[in-house]
């Protein structure tokens, strides 16, 4: 794992050139920079207070209070587990629990290898197939603990042969 971060900071350019000396716009920025590297590296936070001008303190105050902005690098599959009520009363803790088992990662964390991390989310509006969890935008509802164990497994299989 490297120790420091290097991010191509050139990928941002277009949207600092654009944003940079628009008052108001640090969400936009801060939506567009996560969107090239999947989450919100120190050096573009960096980068991104000195084009504009702006505080660190700031930029990384209005970073950790947005819970849609991310501090750390996703895994290559993003489980978002659902914690709403239909999904709670259907035992989402349980399927919680299991990815815990199977990866060894909890709520927030992503695995040593890259390939995983692990988010709750608020209701993701299929509650009729409670509980369910999205991955990479595929919906797996109706979940046991051992049904969600499986889907890791096999991208798992799916993850590490193509890496
Ligand atoms: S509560 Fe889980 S999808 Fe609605």
């Amino acid at each position: 794992m490297p120790n420091k971060e290097q991010s191509d900071l050139s990928l941002i350019e277009q949207t600092l050139d654009t944003y940079a000396d628009v008052p108001g716009s640090l969400i936009a920025i801060l939506q567009e920079t996560q969107e090239t590297y999947g989450y919100l590296p120190m050096d573009a936070m960096e980068y991104i207070a000195k084009r504009t001008k702006t505080p660190i303190a700031t930029i990384v105050g209005v970073a950790t209070f947005y819970a849609q902005f991310r501090l750390k690098p996703v895994g290559k599959y993003l489980i978002m587990l659902c914690q709403g009520t239909a999904c709670h009363v259907n035992g989402s803790e349980l399927i919680s629990a299991a990815i815990t088992d199977e990866l060894g990662i909890e709520d927030g964390q992503t695995t040593a290898d890259g390939l995983f991390s692990l988010k709750h989310v608020a209701c993701l509006g299929c509650c009729s197939l409670s509980p369910v969890m999205m991955i990479n935008g595929v919906t797996y509802g109706s979940l046991t603990p051992d049904k969600a164990k499986k889907v890791i497994r096999s991208l798992a299989k799916e993850g590490g042969e193509s890496a």
